[in-house]
């Protein structure tokens, strides 16, 4: 597409409000607001239409099915994800065009770029070897795979033979890694020796060596990336160059129910204990599809860049199977923003001419930091569409984003949606508009919300409360959580009943219909785009054997979004001191990792507790946020308070 094209147009009326150009309606598959009322009075035919233009090898027999706690789409049908995202594609002719594009962190290694013919290749020899594993519809298998050009080759792999993958983000600890084995009875682990991180190789093996022990998993494939010299197991280890150099590079797809389960992937609830969402074959295709299709407004010429990890759903949905399904190429990244230096990304997107850059807010923010020279260096003129995701976004990062990344002349995409989800469900499109900072859209078409009050009553518009899916529920939000039926319906459903799902988020709906996510309204953080619960961080602090008691509460942070602010009482006769929070530390990267180390530990005497002995987060967190404290007196022991504001230099 035509470099340097204006897409947006400032309101005249309103500032920082931005429409989509003559030009850019023109160009997008969507510019008629009509879509919205169509698909509203008749969300089912919406998303049946939406459904042909994918492959099913039998059609559906009825389009949407509800019971209490249960849905279904596409009763009936037949697809398969991979099929889809590979050989439908082929079969039309275009099998030589990009699918992936790899780049290596290390500047001077060669990068691999792969057609979408090479990739079904390599996707079928691994498909292949898994089948020869013993591995068939429905069993486990676990990913545990860097930003490398085989994470999506297992997962699509994994897909085509009807097996399920659950994948986990490689920097999470060996502990984290065991946890989601075990859970999901995986039989077989795909990972990788090591991969580069700043410029030195980062071993990744021997994370998962140390996890498997006591689990159900029988065979490691290993990718070579790093060179590290790891130890093998024989006859567990294998090396992945040696299990698919013979294998045939034809494998036929297996026909999946539509309701068939494609993946599980973990994540943050409001206990301590990640949970596996479930996501099912032909409503995650369809939404996955379509949403990437309109969000990005892709076109065949395309090179779709979503900075993610695949260790997340964005990755998941916006790495591999949303471009895929596409037809258009795919960026995966190895490394991180920084290396060698501050424009590494901005050099990724000359490099490869990328036209759609999807991040999220916390990276912005460290970009807005690092400053505007950077990206000033580069031919950013490819771009057409910004995405962001993971959190509301700041009104600053938003204008920065908007002025040095896309040159005012880009929309910026705010989607909303969540792991459970599967696909967005929030977001104005790019032939619609409007873009303005901290404002996500409209939702999807086909996508019914609301915003509740605490008794269940439907808010007016103008007014903020819970915002709540509506049936037909989306077709790519989850059908469960892994093993656990009842935390589904208790997660989900315990607030407002079967007939809305709660998506534990605060927001606002403006005159127009546009919704406003002011954040989670429970105790999951989001931390650099990370979403984690306070009472995971507390689990993974209160397992070393000094701390008696524990209280995590977030406090908001300038580039992360939000950061873990931990309370810890010590045992008797232990002394704090700072060997003892570098020990604490290392704990927190032992159980989860990095990324949910504590920014800030304070060792106390007591932490404040109602009369029936539970922790009051609120009033820590309204000390750690400077904000009036409320009503203290009826804590067990208002005392504690004081100390606690010494502590934390509280003065407001
Ligand atoms: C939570 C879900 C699925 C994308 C990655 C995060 C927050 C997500 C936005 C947005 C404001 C957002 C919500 C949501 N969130 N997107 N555009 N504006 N908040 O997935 O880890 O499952 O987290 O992220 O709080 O509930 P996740």
């Amino acid at each position: 597409m035509a470099k340097g094209v204006k897409w947006v147009q400032p309101d005249p009326k309103r500032k920082n409000w931005y429409w989509p150009t003559q030009e850019a309606k023109e160009r997008a598959w969507i510019s008629d607001p009509e879509v919205y009322e169509k698909a509203e009075a008749d969300p089912e035919g919406f998303w049946e239409e939406r459904a042909q233009e994918l492959h099913w090898f039998k059609k559906w027999d009825k389009v949407y099915e509800e019971a209490p706690y249960e849905f279904k789409w596409f009763v009936g049908g037949k697809t398969n994800l991979s099929y889809n995202s590979l050989d439908r594609h082929i079969e039309a002719g275009n099998g030589d065009r990009v699918a992936l594009i790899w780049e290596p962190e290390p500047t001077d290694q060669p990068g691999r770029v792969l057609t979408y013919s090479e990739l079904l290749e390599e996707v079928s020899r691994l498909a292949n070897a898994l089948k020869e594993m013993g591995v068939g519809k429905g069993d486990r298998v676990g990913i545990y795979l860097p930003m490398i050009p085989e994470a999506v080759i297992a997962m699509q792999a994994v897909v085509r033979i009807g097996a399920v993958h659950s994948v986990v983000f490689s920097a999470f600890s060996a502990e984290a890694l065991r946890d989601r084995m075990l859970d999901c009875g995986a039989k077989v682990l795909i990972t990788a020796d090591g991969y580069y991180r700043r410029g030195k190789p980062i071993a990744l093996k021997p994370n998962a060596d140390k996890a498997l022990s006591g689990t159900q998993v029988e065979k490691v494939i290993v990718v070579q990336r790093s060179g590290s010299e790891v130890p093998m197991s024989m006859g567990r280890d294998v090396w992945y160059h040696d299990l698919v150099k013979d294998q045939p590079t034809e494998c036929p797809a297996e026909e999946m129910d539509s309701e068939d389960l494609a993946f599980i992937l973990y994540t943050s609830g409001t206990t301590g204990k990640p949970k596996g969402v479930m996501h099912t074959t032909g409503g995650y295709a369809v939404q996955a599809h379509t949403t990437c299709k309109w969000d990005f407004n892709l076109h065949e010429d395309d090179v779709h860049w979503c900075t993610a990890d695949v260790g997340w759903i964005t990755g998941h949905t916006y790495i591999n199977y949303g471009p895929l399904l596409n037809g258009v190429a795919t960026v995966v990244y190895e490394g991180t923003p920084d290396h060698p230096d501050y424009g590494r990304m901005w050099q990724v997107v000359e490099k490869h001419k990328v036209t759609v850059f999807y991040t999220a807010p916390t990276a912005i923010r460290m970009h807005v930091k690092w400053g505007e020279e950077w990206p000033a260096k580069y031919d950013l003129s490819t771009l057409r569409v910004l995405g962001t995701v993971g959190e509301p976004i700041n009104e600053e990062a938003w204008l920065w984003y908007f002025k040095n990344i896309g040159g005012e002349r880009c929309p910026i995409v705010d989607t909303w949606w969540q792991t459970e989800t599967g696909a967005t469900c929030v977001q104005s499109l790019p032939g619609i508009g409007p873009f303005v900072p901290t404002v996500a859209g409209r939702p999807f078409p086909g996508v019914r919300v609301a915003i509740l009050d605490a008794g269940g009553q439907e808010l007016p518009r103008g007014e903020g409360g819970y915002l709540v899916l509506k049936p037909p529920f989306p077709p790519a939000l989850l059908r469960g959580l892994y093993g656990d039926p009842e935390k589904y319906k208790g997660t989900y459903f315990s607030e407002y009943g079967p007939g809305f799902y709660f998506t534990r988020d605060g927001a606002r709906i403006d005159e127009l219909g546009n919704v406003r996510i002011t954040g989670r309204v429970d105790d999951v953080m989001n931390v650099a785009g990370h979403r984690l619960a306070t009472a995971e961080v507390e689990d993974a602090l209160t397992q070393h054997a000094l701390v008696s008691e524990v209280a995590v509460v977030s406090k908001p942070d300038e580039v992360k979004g939000e950061v873990p602010i931990a309370f810890l009482l010590l045992k008797k006769g232990a002394q704090p001191s700072d060997d003892l929070k570098r020990e604490l530390i290392k704990t927190v990267d032992a159980h989860i990792g990095p990324t949910a180390r504590p920014a800030e530990i304070y060792f106390v005497e007591d932490v404040p507790k109602t009369r029936s002995g539970k922790i009051m987060r609120r009033v820590l967190k309204s000390l750690v946020r400077g904000e009036p404290l409320g009503d203290v007196a009826t804590l067990r022991n208002p005392d504690s308070v004081e100390d606690l504001k010494r502590a934390v230099g509280y003065t407001g």
